[in-house]
């Protein structure tokens, strides 16, 4: 599939998937939101893909928010069909089944963080700048901004990045609790790689089975969480991963999972 927005690459089991529109600091376009969620959508499906890496193109922006001067024309209507189409892609990204690392060099600004908080994981260059600007173009974060931040991070910190529009640095972003792993510029590749690397080994169903519970606990009563954990877990049982993986610890050699 041909992309004029996103470069796609594959590195074993892990997918990357490169915003490429450098010239306008990975902004998301309409193009650019429809190509990612047909992307996200092949990762999906394709059972080679255990990882996906989703990263954007050039030193300085992993993307730079929604498109402005697309926005700029929209009417209310349209407006409205955008951020439901953001707000799509993002819980498309978020419920894929299969861990998303965000890879962040550079500004993560407006859409860029939604993006950026819609994965499952933040892999952050000491250099790279989180925020939610929106109030200064009139606006309010469309793409799950205000929900997703209010999540990961807190009332406090919500309304402090969406109010003041000011970004913050990344190892700011990591003592609230919005990004992961905060390394050097150099060490970012590597980062990431090696966090894909472990992942991609992982047991695949066990893992979805965690991410449906965490996200799915994350909006419901405790008790209606622990259910959905145990039948989540109840379920492991039924997998081949689940007898290659007590098996091998008893045989004391490394799991092989084949995610069946
Ligand atoms: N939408 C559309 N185009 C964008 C963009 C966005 N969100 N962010 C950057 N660009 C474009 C710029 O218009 C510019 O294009 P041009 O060269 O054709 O004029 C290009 O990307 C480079 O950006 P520029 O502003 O010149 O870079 P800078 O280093 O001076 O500033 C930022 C970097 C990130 C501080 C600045 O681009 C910015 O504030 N961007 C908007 C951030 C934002 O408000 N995001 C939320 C949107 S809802």
């Amino acid at each position: 599939m041909a992309y004029r927005n996103l470069e796609i690459t594959n590195r074993g089991a892990v997918n990357v998937i490169t915003v490429n529109r450098p010239d306008k600091l990975n902004a998301l376009n309409r193009e650019t939101l429809n190509e990612l969620g047909m992307a996200f959508t092949q990762a999906a499906y394709d059972d080679a893909v255990r990882v996906v890496v989703l990263a954007g193109a050039g030193e300085k922006a992993f993307v730079a928010g929604a498109d402005i001067a697309e926005m700029h024309g929209y009417t209310a209507t349209q407006a409205q069909a955008f951020s439901r189409v953001g707000q799509q892609l993002m819980t498309s990204i978020e419920r894929l089944g299969k861990p998303v690392i965000a890879r962040v060099q550079g500004f993560a600004l407006g859409g860029g963080m939604e993006l950026a908080m819609a994965c499952h994981f933040r892999v952050a260059s000491e250099k790279a700048k989180f925020g939610q600007p929106e109030i200064n173009l009139g606006l309010i974060p469309g793409f799950g901004g205000t929900q997703r931040l209010l999540r990961l991070a807190g009332r406090g910190a919500a309304l402090e990045l969406c109010l003041t529009g000011t970004p913050i640095t990344a190892q700011r972003a990591f003592e609230l609790g919005i990004v992961n792993r905060v390394v050097a510029p150099d060490a970012l590749d590597t980062t990431v790689d090696a966090l894909a690397d472990q992942l991609a080994v992982a047991a695949p169903l066990a893992a979805a089975g965690i991410m449906d519970a965490v996200l799915s606990g994350g909006e419901t009563a405790l008790d209606q969480g622990l259910e959905f954990e145990t039948q989540a877990f109840a379920l492991a049982f039924s997998t081949e991963d689940m007898r290659e993986g007590t098996t091998a610890f008893m045989e004391k050699r490394k799991a092989v999972f084949r995610g069946r």
